[in-house]
């Protein structure tokens, strides 16, 4: 059977133009990310989870994850937290703050966030996700969507009683990563329980976990009738794999292209968290884009190495001189992102 995943779908009344969503990952999903993921063909992009009493208390850094440019929409942004009062005043500021859609955790299994009585614990608690939905959903005239694990131990099939209710209780789709809380990523995500949970709600599924070609893609659409993939850890320095699971046309990127890439998302990066947070956020993703044969190990280490992101790009354009022309041609067609940000409604940008 052909899956195209450039078939538009909808959440509500938000129209998302292709059956690809870019996964939230904290540490990872900063604005640079989620605007090359729609670049590179993803019709939903989402924000890292952001903590909603972090948002209560005008925390100035969990305040500069809700810096939202026009051409990163539609978006979600992803809330996390246990007292359903608050995850209401929560939904209602990022809504403000320019979010599409409301996505509420409770598939987070570290330790930080499941003590707090968020996250996955709430799986394990079904009233209260439900009174957190429901309170959401009454708080915002956008789609409240629920993000979730199969359950806490291994072999749990929780998301299959839980779902149902969440949709009940007010959420416009549920994306479900089957594996357990206690796998955290080790095994293999059982999308035999994707295909069953599509079978007991009315609301679109997204399948998340494993996604990483356009063979897999379109074999866990046909196999689970989800509307849409969601791609995470393969999109990491590799956008270029997201055209591939769209379209299924494996592009080649030359160096140039890749270091050009890696230089937007330098600059962007530093432009969103300011030069010395983005210093170190931003080695993890030195050895994501240049490693898989496109530049030495060496090479690499050297970047990481290095005490600023001005040293990293002028390193880059002298190892691949050709990378300037290609960068030109990106910015031309990316803008920056000054005049794209929407307004935010509080005073303290976070994250500067
Ligand atoms: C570094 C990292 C951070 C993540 N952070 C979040 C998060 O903030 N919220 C969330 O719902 N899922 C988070 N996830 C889970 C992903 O959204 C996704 O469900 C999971 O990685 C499986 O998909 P994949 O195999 O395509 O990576 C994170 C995953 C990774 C690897």
């Amino acid at each position: 059977m052909q899956v195209n995943l450039r078939e538009p779908w909808r959440i509500g009344a938000v129209e998302i133009p292709t059956r690809l969503v870019l996964a939230p990952m904290a540490g990872v999903s900063v604005q640079a990310f989620r605007r090359q993921g729609r670049r590179y063909g993803a019709g939903l992009v989402c924000s890292e989870m952001v903590s909603c009493s972090g948002i209560h208390y005008g925390n100035e850094r969990t305040l500069g994850y809700l810096r939202i440019a026009e051409d990163e929409r539609p978006l979600a942004v992803q809330i996390f937290g246990s007292e359903p009062a608050f995850m209401a005043e929560a939904a209602s500021t990022v809504v403000a703050a320019g979010a599409d859609i409301v996505d509420v955790n409770f598939g987070c299994p570290v330790r930080k966030v499941t003590k707090t009585g968020a996250g996955a614990t709430l799986l394990d608690q079904p009233d209260r996700a439900c009174r957190i939905v429901s309170a959401v959903a009454d708080a915002v005239s956008v789609p409240v969507t629920v993000k979730m694990r199969r359950g806490l131990e291994n072999g749990s099939r929780t998301c299959l009683d839980l779902g149902p209710r969440l949709a009940d209780a007010g959420a416009q789709s549920l994306t479900l990563h089957p594996r357990s809380a206690r796998q955290m990523y080790t095994g293999q995500a059982d999308h035999d329980l994707t295909a069953e949970l599509v079978e007991l709600v009315d609301v679109p599924v997204v399948a998340s976990g494993d996604v990483v070609s356009h063979a897999v893609a379109a074999a866990v659409l046909e196999h689970t009738g989800a509307a849409a993939v969601m791609v995470g850890r393969a999109a990491q320095g590799n956008p270029w794999t997201l055209s591939e699971i769209v379209d299924g046309e494996e592009p080649t990127p030359s160096r140039a292209d890749v270091a050009a890439e890696l230089i937007l998302f330098v600059r962007e990066t530093v432009n969103e968290l300011g030069e010395q947070r983005a210093a170190s956020f931003l080695k993890k993703f030195y050895g994501w884009y240049l490693r898989r044969g496109r530049f030495p190990r060496p090479f690499v280490q050297e970047l990481v190495r290095l005490d600023s992101t001005e040293l990293v790009i002028q390193r880059l354009l002298v190892a691949e001189p050709r990378a300037a022309e290609a960068l030109a041609r990106l910015e031309a067609e990316a803008p920056g992102i000054e005049g794209t940000l929407v307004p935010l409604p509080i005073s303290a940008y976070g994250g500067g």
